[in-house]
């Protein structure tokens, strides 16, 4: 490590921004309006909010109480706490993990840079289905076009990590993510004021239990873990630029209220417009780039605009907190300067984001590989770690601040329990089912 004191997040408005940055993000607009589509809507949203709160936030906690407690990297961090046993290799799936989701999130990322520079020039009026799709697919087929806007979206990503922690990561969330609600807010109240939007309320509103089974559940789980960017070191990493007087409890909460608000707001702001245009919910995974485009065309030039460039800044704030996990382990344990760090990174992720831009077999193993296997294991090592090999004496301190944190010493004794016995039984009962 250089002589330099570690950088940190100066106020608790900004880590907490940082880490709803970190949260929010396409797994919010992309993922959760469908899955909610498709599981039975209102019901969905209940069993989503129940995993978050038994499973994915007392992991949220650990990650955060690890990266806090050291101040140190995923690696330094379970060093410290495991010193001389095999646990800190846990490290090493963190950074394999982070390094991955980076490269084919950016890919994504990458769709939404060029909607949006579409939206801007030609805008999408006029278009119909068919035609509205078929940018969608020409683009993808393309092969400079999605190379280039993953270059730029990288590019961006490993400049603002490249600028540090207070003057990159810190300034750029605290600026954008405020903004962010409010184009969200916006879209919300054109969507669900469109002529036909209430059946598309309705859908999300009215809860169907019939459709909560095993795989429903798993689903629930395994978006909760990705939408608060769990298993791969992104909380743990962020904790550790804390400062002292801050307080696990409370940036955890908040994080956690923030990024479920925006993953059912998003929702809002779909699914009424699609069906006020009659179209179908179950477009999945191809729903924003391919429907929602159709919609756009009826709707004038700025809406779209507001859209894409919403999503483009939920994706940066996302992929900057998992290069984060990767410059910050090669900073701290390999000394090198952030800049020669985030040039490295920029560059081997580009390969990989390249390999998955060109091939539709790679993005899928990539995707699958990451959240079944590495987000997995991951959180279920933080569980482990925290729950049963550091001291609860210790873990009790962070979380309740010493003794000062309201509320959180009478809490603390169902967390802990969450912590060591629910959270890694769940963990593996969801990974076998999905592997499955
Ligand atoms: N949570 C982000 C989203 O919802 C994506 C993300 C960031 C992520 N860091 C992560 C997912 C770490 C898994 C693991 O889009």
């Amino acid at each position: 490590m250089s002589g330099k004191a570690r950088e940190n997040f100066g106020s608790r408005f900004t880590v907490v921004m940082a880490l709803a940055g970190s949260a929010i993000g396409l797994g919010n607009i992309w993922r959760f309006p469908y899955m909610v589509g498709e599981h039975g809507g209102a019901a969905f949203i209940i069993v989503y909010v129940l995993c978050s709160l038994f499973i994915a936030l007392p992991i949220f906690f650990s990650e955060s109480i690890l990266g806090k407690s050291t101040g140190k990297d995923t690696f330094g961090a379970i060093e410290s706490v495991t010193p001389g046993t095999k646990w800190k290799n846990e490290g090493y799936i963190a950074l394999l993990g982070s390094f991955i989701i980076v490269s084919y999130y950016s890919v994504v990322g990458g769709w939404s840079v060029d909607f949006l520079v579409r939206s801007l020039t030609t805008g999408f009026a006029g278009e119909s289905l068919e035609e509205a799709s078929g940018i969608f697919t020409s683009m993808t087929s393309s092969v400079w076009e999605p190379l280039v806007t993953l270059t730029v979206f990288l590019g961006i990503t490993a400049y603002i990590v490249g600028r540090g922690i207070e003057k990159g990561i810190g300034l750029f969330t605290k600026v954008m993510m405020p903004l962010l609600f409010l184009m969200i807010v916006v879209i919300v109240i054109r969507s669900c004021t469109l002529p036909g939007a209430g059946k598309g309320i309705e859908y999300l509103l009215k809860p169907d239990f019939s459709k909560i089974d095993g795989p429903a559940i798993a689903a629930a789980l395994g978006q909760g873990f990705f939408s608060l960017s769990l298993g791969v070191g992104c909380v743990l990493t962020y904790s550790s630029y804390m400062r002292k007087e801050e307080n696990v409890v409370d940036t955890g909460v908040w994080t956690a209220v923030f990024d479920t608000f925006f993953a059912i707001m998003a929702s809002f702001a779909i699914m009424p417009a699609v069906f006020a245009a009659g179209l179908e919910p179950s477009a999945g995974p191809s729903l924003v780039y391919e429907t929602l485009p159709v919609i756009f065309s009826k709707m004038g030039r700025v809406v779209p605009i507001i859209f894409f460039l919403s999503i483009l800044i939920a994706a940066i704030t996302s992929s900057i907190s998992m290069m984060e996990v990767q410059a910050a382990y090669l900073v701290d344990q390999k000394g090198m300067s952030r800049k020669k760090a985030t040039t490295l990174l920029f560059c081997a992720s580009w390969i990989v984001g390249a390999l998955c831009a060109v091939s539709t077999r790679i993005f899928s193993f990539c995707d699958f590989i990451s959240s079944n296997v590495f987000m997995m294991i991951g959180a279920f090592v933080v569980a482990i770690v925290v729950g049963w090999k550091m001291k609860k004496s210790v873990v009790r301190n962070e979380f309740t601040n010493n003794g000062t944190g309201k509320g959180a010493g009478a809490v603390f004794p169902v967390v802990w329990f969450l912590v060591r016995w629910v959270a890694p039984i769940g963990i593996v009962i969801i990974a076998i089912t999905n592997l499955l």
